[in-house]
């Protein structure tokens, strides 16, 4: 905490920083009580139908959030599943309560870092993310259980009813999915269940070819007639420690029966008279992108040529990242200085470091977070007829997570465990680092960087959110303040993007992002630009707009399934 009381000092000793922070007055009322009729965008039409599918039939964004969920937990098993977690941020208009569902994967009680280290106490990647022993006991099947309870109309038989059609009826193979069980086969080739699930004679199926699988139907069916007490409990429970325990895995009956989901508070944030909900701890998301709003909240961004823009941009991604290295980790067993980091005192002074034509080197920062990025984990957005949305982050973490499945179960178990910092100071596959705050100790959630958010204003609000590992919370960030400046939800997710993160010292920016001139410009104000070879993300937005009653839904162009309707 010595960094933040001496920055909060020196933005007391600098107080005209403040002149910039410009938060408006109350709201008008709304024009339009409810948008009446829905919009859902996902990252495979399957899903985005499944969800039009169960509002047609009486549900609420609530069923809707379950029916996406599961359809795409059968569609796209590269990014999230059964076997995974994530995180559900939910607005219900009846009583405007605004609520996070964390349903997080929790490490097993046998958790200590020795077991991911290898013979000279390094890292072993592999340990961290392939196999049983990367897998945190799953949280995506309590969610479902727990929104049918809490907060849909249906009952979860009905919500989970299309993606046990989808799952027995088989859809077709796309070229993401065939490209990410190709990239996974070896790994894949270690498990007989894994390669009777995910290959076909010994490979990836070919894109276009159908694909079904029954096992996760039964499993789905399963959940849908017993609750927790059909994944949690039992014999099914039981058939999952058997299986995991001799692949050398630590899971233990207790473990999966003491797994709950915990409804949290979401993050409140204040940016330019706009209100922004989002992802509290054990999700990095929420803190790091309010402490990027609240330090460019003192500049008029929209008044800067391009390269002011970004060079400020990424100089408040860099201290907010750095700060995420240092502080972040489970609340429930954590002591985080949330407060402080999320203060306009605090960002003043973060902001009074900047240099406003400079590039500050990340290693003039205390703490330490270097490089890395792969894709994989979903994200979906709705609103429904009446105003309530969901925003929905979830994720078995990499592609194809762990690469396990459990005979008959059919789905992959996450590989969760590499997002914990495992063993202090060394990096997981994203390139972060962490230490104690992060360590990975029973029951204790691993940091996460998924930031489904909603931003609201007087007159639109907005959904949304991507997957996309530690580039998340910087794309929600650009994806944000361009809906603010006017861009529809169409145009937010399809903008070009850049990205900083603290260590590696390198503005990352997608092939169309820069021009030359500004690539030398910011090089002139010190900064390292790398031309990503590659773009990233799969971003799904929607939004209502409440004086002209307009919904609009936009999804990813990156990527080949996304699909956003509105309803007609
Ligand atoms: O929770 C997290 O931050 C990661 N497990 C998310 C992984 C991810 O986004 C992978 N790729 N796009």
């Amino acid at each position: 905490m010595n960094c933040i009381a001496k920055l909060v000092f020196a933005s007391l000793v600098g107080a005209g920083l403040f002149a910039g922070m410009n938060v408006q007055a109350a709201q008008k009322p709304a024009a339009a009580s409810k948008p009446g009729k829905a919009a859902i965008a996902s990252s495979h039409q399957l899903a985005t139908d499944a969800g039009l599918e169960i509002l047609a039939k009486g549900g609420n964004a609530f069923d809707a959030a379950i029916a996406v969920g599961a359809a795409l937990a059968v569609v796209e098993p590269e990014s999230s599943g059964l076997g995974g977690g994530g995180f559900f941020l939910l607005h219900r208009v009846k009583d405007g309560k605004d609520i996070f569902i964390d349903a997080r994967e929790a490490a097993p009680a046998a958790s200590r870092s020795e077991l991911w280290a290898d013979a000279d106490g390094k890292l072993d990647s592999d340990k961290a993310t392939n196999g049983p022993l990367s897998a945190g006991i799953p949280g995506e099947p309590a969610a479902y259980v727990w929104l049918a309870e809490h907060y849909g109309k249906l009952p979860l038989k009905a919500s989970l009813a299309p993606a046990i059609r989808i799952a027995r009826e088989g859809f077709s193979v796309y070229s993401r999915l065939h490209r990410s069980i190709d990239r996974r086969s070896a790994v894949l080739s270690r498990w007989p269940a894994s390669v009777q699930l995910y290959l076909v004679d010994g490979k990836a199926p070919e894109a276009g070819s159908t694909w079904r699988n029954p096992d996760i139907a039964n499993t789905l069916e399963r959940i849908a007639r017993h609750g927790n007490d059909g994944f949690y409990r039992g014999e099914f429970a039981s058939k999952l420690v058997d299986s995991v325990r001799a692949s050398g895995g630590i899971w233990t009956l207790e473990d999966l029966d003491s797994y709950v989901v915990k409804e949290r508070a979401p993050i409140t944030l204040n940016y330019r008279g706009w209100k922004i909900l989002t992802a509290p701890p054990p999700s990095s998301g929420g803190i790091v992108l309010g402490e990027m709003l609240n330090m460019l909240a003192g500049y008029d961004l929209a008044k800067l040529d391009q390269v002011h823009r970004v060079h400020l941009s990424v100089e408040a991604m860099r201290r907010a990242y750095r700060d995420r290295a240092e502080y972040l980790g489970d609340p429930d067993y954590v002591e985080m200085p949330i407060n402080e980091l999320l203060s306009p005192l605090y960002a003043a002074g973060l902001r009074a470091s900047i240099h406003p034509e400079k590039a500050t080197p990340s290693d003039l920062l205390p703490g330490y977070m270097p490089p890395g990025e792969p894709e994989h984990t979903t994200h979906y957005s709705i609103i429904d007829a009446d105003g309530n949305m969901a925003s929905v982050t979830k994720t078995v973490n990499l592609t194809l997570g762990s690469g396990f499945v459990v005979e008959g179960t059919g789905f992959v178990l996450n590989d969760e465990m590499d997002d914990f910092a495992l063993l202090p100071g060394q990096a997981n596959a994203f390139g972060l680092v962490g230490g104690e705050a992060n360590a990975p100790k029973a029951g204790r959630r691993p940091l996460s960087s998924m930031t489904p958010s909603m931003v609201i204003g007087e007159d639109r609000v907005g959904v949304i959110g991507t997957p996309g590992g530690s580039r998340i919370i910087t794309m929600v960030l650009e994806g944000i303040l361009a809906f603010i400046d006017g861009d529809l939800p169409e145009k937010v997710v399809a903008n070009p993007r850049f990205h900083h993160q603290y260590l590696p010292d390198v503005v990352s920016a997608e092939p169309k992002m820069f021009s030359r001139e500004t690539i030398r410009a910011l090089q002139a104000m010190g900064h390292i630009v790398n031309e990503s070879e590659r773009t990233w993300g799969l971003m799904n937005m929607v939004s209502w707009d409440r004086k002209t009653n307009t919904l609009h839904a936009g999804s990813d162009p990156r990527e080949e399934m996304s699909s956003a309707k509105v309803q007609p």
